[in-house]
């Protein structure tokens, strides 16, 4: 399994930003103790959700303000497009890509 960080890491109401595999970066969120992970770049220009400003479970994508759900990636504010949704596992505090879904 690949790690991505401890849950400690992530700062809640914060993204933090990690390498993922193949040059892939991973958006990870924490809204009440929950972790959540989407790819780092934004469908609509490739923006880096990571550094969004979060409110509620909503993550404002800092280049031109498409905003996501980050519990599914759906984006809010233009109905059918999608932040890519990353699978993750926690274990003992610990965050790893569940690649079984990756490579499903
Ligand atoms: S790159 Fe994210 S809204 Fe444009």
């Amino acid at each position: 399994m690949i790690k991505l960080a401890n849950v400690t890491d992530v700062p809640e109401g914060r993204g933090i930003v990690v390498p993922a595999p193949h040059g892939q970066e991973i958006a990870l969120f924490k809204i009440k103790g929950q972790i959540y992970a989407l790819n780092n770049s934004c469908p609509h220009m490739g923006g880096p959700l990571g550094e969004g400003e979060i409110e509620g479970c909503v993550v404002t994508c800092p280049w031109h303000g498409w905003q996501f759900d980050v519990k599914d990636g759906s984006c809010v504010n233009m109905p059918g497009e999608e932040a890519e949704h990353i699978p993750i596992i926690i274990k003992n505090g610990e965050i790893f890509l569940n690649q079984d879904e990756v490579n499903a």
